[in-house]
């Protein structure tokens, strides 16, 4: 009985009301071709690579070119660069550094590197996509950057999709910008990432998405469970650039789950959620677990939306730990402890988000909702863009449901009334290009 009326209550829910049913965007031929084509014998080859430097701490030595961060750092640029020589000069890889002064997790100043392999978009250069993983590992002691330290989860995995979707995408052509970035100084506090979050703003790019990909080899608990289909997708709210009065309306207008976060939180969920990926995206709305951080947080206080991707369980046996045996257990962040059939997983995911989003038009801008009287419908408006070149369509749902529901294709304008009211429902919205991919929507905030 009460499984009927559940389902009765949610078919009543989705289909009553205008447009049609949002129907997820699938992948086309192109992407599928390059989402077949992630190898996991390659992403262990990387890992396996990553891990034979000893440790990669943020301290250790940064001129032998066999042991410490520094080996690494000069690796994974070589190996980038491998993969833009196939692009027809369309990939560059840099190597962007600075020296970070001495604070609480680094005693004396040290040069943070951080490698970016620099896909320039065909249509729109300066709408920028970022996806991240970080090469610095820890153990026990955040300061010991003598001991062996593997991170083959946290986080050569994370290194590894960014590296492998780097060599897969080098031989096409996207419209918007794809920056592969492996960044460093995560563990010592996010170091890396700020300085390329700071860099890119300073710069004035419009970048629209950041993925950060950070402990993702596992899909074990500690308690045996598995969960080989799974990943966690950390989705922050009110956005830590906003202004305090920003996040006052933000919040007096229920927009507290339709930050720019949240909106490329359920782009990632429709577009990466199917045959092709396998896997399910389990949306956590907190900027991430308690008492941790990662690389998205520096896009966030940027203002950039970012979301974080880690693995399922987590089994903190593994995680910033000195390798050893305590009563027969063993301690450490092992390669044995990572799944790569699970991490090629998660890495189309990342493809199929990372290449629907800079395939698409950009997010609409400027997008506002009309509160200048009192009615039951609601006018929208937003900034014209000539890249959505197939026009623009009203997203809707229940302020309730995490994902979009229908859809209200509006055609080629730059202001919408629709017969909806604005006191009820959650609404957004997207652009069209002709080749069919879709934008992020846009929350419209009062205006
Ligand atoms: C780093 O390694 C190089 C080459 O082995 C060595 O000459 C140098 O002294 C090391 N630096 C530090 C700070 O240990
Ligand atoms: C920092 O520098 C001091 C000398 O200025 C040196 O004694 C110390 O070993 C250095 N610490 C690290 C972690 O390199
Ligand atoms: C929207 O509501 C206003 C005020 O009630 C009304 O004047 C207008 O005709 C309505 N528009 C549509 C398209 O229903
Ligand atoms: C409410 O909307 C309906 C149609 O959607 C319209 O006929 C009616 O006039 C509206 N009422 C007010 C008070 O705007
Ligand atoms: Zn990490």
């Amino acid at each position: 009985m009460l499984v009927v009326r559940g389902l009765y209550a949610f078919s009543l829910l989705a289909t009553a009301g205008p447009g049609h049913l949002l129907i997820p965007q699938q992948p086309d031929a192109e992407l599928i071709s390059m989402l077949k084509q992630i190898d996991p014998n390659r992403m262990k080859a990387t890992v396996e690579k990553l891990v034979s430097f000893g440790t990669r701490h943020a301290l250790s030595n940064q001129t032998d070119p066999v042991r410490g961060i520094g080996a690494a750092r000069d690796w994974i640029a070589a190996q980038m660069r491998t993969y833009a020589a196939a692009s027809n000069g369309r990939m560059v890889v840099t190597v962007p550094s600075y020296v970070q002064q001495p604070s609480s997790r680094i005693p004396n100043a040290t040069v943070i590197s951080n490698i970016v392999a620099t896909l320039t978009g065909s249509k729109e250069p300066n709408r920028v996509y970022v996806i991240s993983g970080h090469y610095d590992s820890r153990v026990t002691d955040i300061l010991n950057f003598d001991a062996d330290s593997p991170g083959a989860d946290d986080d050569a995995s994370g290194v590894a999709i960014s590296m492998e979707l780097a060599r897969i995408m080098a031989t096409h052509q996207p419209a918007a910008t794809i920056m592969f970035a492996v960044v460093a100084g995560e563990e010592q506090g996010l170091f890396g990432s700020n300085f390329m979050a700071t860099t890119l703003k300073q710069n004035g790019v419009d970048v629209q998405g950041m993925l950060d990909n950070d402990i993702v080899g596992s899909p074990k608990g500690d308690d045996g469970t598995i969960d080989q289909f799974d990943i966690r997708m950390f989705v922050s709210g009110l956005p830590p650039s906003n202004t305090a009065n920003q996040n006052l309306q933000l919040a007096s207008i229920g927009g507290e789950n339709d930050s720019p976060a949240h909106q490329l939180g359920r782009f990632v969920a429709e577009v990466s959620q199917n045959a092709v990926t396998q896997m399910n995206v389990r949306a956590i709305y907190r900027p991430d677990r308690f008492l941790r951080g990662g690389d998205h947080l520096s896009f966030l206080s940027q203002g950039f939306p970012a979301v974080r991707f880690t693995e399922p369980h987590e089994d903190f046996k593994h995680q910033h730990q000195d390798t050893r045996v305590v009563d027969g257990t063993q301690f450490g962040d092992l390669i044995d402890f990572v799944d790569f059939d699970f991490t090629a997983r998660v890495a189309k995911v990342n493809g199929a988000a990372l290449w629907s989003l800079a395939q698409a038009p950009g997010t609409p801008k400027g997008a506002v909702v009309d509160v200048s009287t009192l009615t039951n419908n609601s006018t929208l408006m937003w900034v014209a863009d000539p890249h959505a070149d197939a026009g623009y369509e009203v997203v809707w749902r229940e302020t309730d449901k995490p994902q979009w529901a229908r859809v209200i294709p509006v055609g080629q304008v730059n202001t919408v009334n629709v017969k909806l009211s604005k006191d009820n429902v959650q609404m957004g919205i997207r652009a069209v290009g002709k080749n069919g991919f879709r934008s992020p929507a846009a929350f419209p905030v009062p205006g």
